[in-house]
C-alpha cells in the first residue's frame, strides 16, 4: 500500500456520536454588562433567541448527537451557556466557578443536574474556572485560557482533576475574553484559532504544536465563527463565517451554518450554548 509521506491532514474526516447539554434561553435577556459584546440599552428579543437557539438544537439532533436539557433558572438570563457551567471528560464533573457575581448562582444548578443525572465524580471547582469556556479538551490534552476569566491557577486544578495535561494559553484581546471565542477543537489533532486573540508567548505554542491549524481572520472570528462545535466531520458555526467556512471545506470539514445572532448580543453563540459530555 502506497503511504502518504506528505504532511498534510487528512480530507477524509469521521463524525462520532456526542452527547451535549444545552439550556433553553427562557429567561434569556441582556441586563448586564460583563465582557464588551453586552449593551443592556440594546433591545433583545428573547422570542427570537428561542427560536435560534431551537435550530441549533434540532441542528444536533438531526446529525444522530444526543442532546440533554438542565432547567433554567429564572433571573439567569446567561444560564443558556452551558459550556460555562462544567467541564466533562472521563465522567468527571468539575462544576464551574464563576468570575462575575451575576453567574454565580449558575453553579448550584449545574452541581444539582450533575448529581441528579448519576454522574460518579461531580464537584466544583475551587479556582475561579468557566468551564468549557476556557478549558477545550483536543482528546489527549486540555488547552486552557485565562486572561479574562479562569484563573491561571485553575489551569493546575484542571490538570489534577481529569489527570490530562493541560497547556496554558493566555487571551489579550477584550473582545475574545473565553477561549472558545478564539480557538475550537475539530478533532483529528485538528484546531482552528485567531492568532491576534493569543498573546506572542501563546502564539508560539499554538503554532509549535499545531503547525496544520486552520486559521481565522478578524471578519471570521468577530462574528463568533471559532465558536464552533465539531463532531469529527461536521463542524457547526455561526453561518455568518464565510472564510472559515470554506477553509474547513478545503480540509473535509463539513461546515453547517447557524444562526445565532440573537445570543451574540450576550457575547455568545454555538459552543457557548453547548457543553459536552464525555463518559
Ligand atoms: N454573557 C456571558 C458571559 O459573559 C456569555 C458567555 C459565553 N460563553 C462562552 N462559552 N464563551 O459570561
Amino acid at each position: 500500500m502506497q503511504q502518504n509521506t506528505e504532511r498534510r491532514p487528512a480530507r477524509n474526516k469521521v463524525a462520532t456520536r456526542r452527547r451535549y447539554l444545552m439550556c433553553r434561553p427562557t429567561y434569556f435577556d441582556v441586563t448586564y454588562s460583563i465582557n464588551v459584546w453586552m449593551d443592556p440599552a440594546r433591545p433583545t428579543s428573547a422570542e427570537l433567541g428561542q427560536e435560534q437557539w431551537k435550530r441549533l438544537h434540532d441542528t444536533f439532533s438531526t446529525l444522530g448527537h444526543d442532546v440533554e436539557l438542565i432547567e433554567p433558572t429564572p433571573g439567569l438570563p446567561d444560564m443558556v451557556f452551558s459550556a460555562n457551567g462544567a467541564m466533562v471528560v472521563d465522567g468527571r464533573a468539575l462544576v464551574a466557578r464563576f468570575r462575575n457575581q451575576e453567574r454565580v448562582d449558575e453553579s448550584a444548578a449545574y452541581l444539582d443536574w450533575f448529581r441528579g443525572a448519576g454522574w460518579s465524580e461531580v464537584r466544583q471547582a475551587e479556582y475561579i474556572n468557566e468551564g468549557e469556556g476556557d478549558f477545550l479538551f483536543t482528546g489527549t490534552e486540555i488547552l486552557a485560557g485565562s486572561g479574562f476569566r479562569s484563573d491561571p491557577r485553575a489551569h493546575r486544578e484542571v490538570q489534577e482533576f481529569f489527570g490530562r495535561p493541560v497547556v496554558s494559553l493566555t487571551l489579550v484581546d477584550p473582545r475574545f475574553y473565553h477561549l472558545d471565542t478564539a480557538l475550537a477543537v475539530l478533532g483529528h489533532g485538528e484546531i482552528m484559532y485567531y492568532p491576534d486573540a493569543f498573546s506572542a508567548e501563546s502564539r508560539a505554542i499554538l503554532s509549535a504544536r499545531f503547525p496544520d491549524a486552520v486559521l481565522a481572520d478578524e471578519a471570521d472570528a468577530v462574528v463568533f465563527g471559532l465558536n464552533a462545535v465539531s463532531d469529527g466531520k461536521n463542524v457547526i458555526l455561526p453561518q455568518q463565517a464565510v472564510g472559515l467556512a470554506g477553509r474547513l471545506r478545503d480540509r473535509g470539514y463539513a461546515p453547517v451554518g447557524a444562526d445565532l445572532t440573537e445570543l451574540l448580543k450576550a457575547g455568545g453563540s454555538v459552543k457557548c450554548c453547548t457543553l459536552e459530555l464525555r463518559e
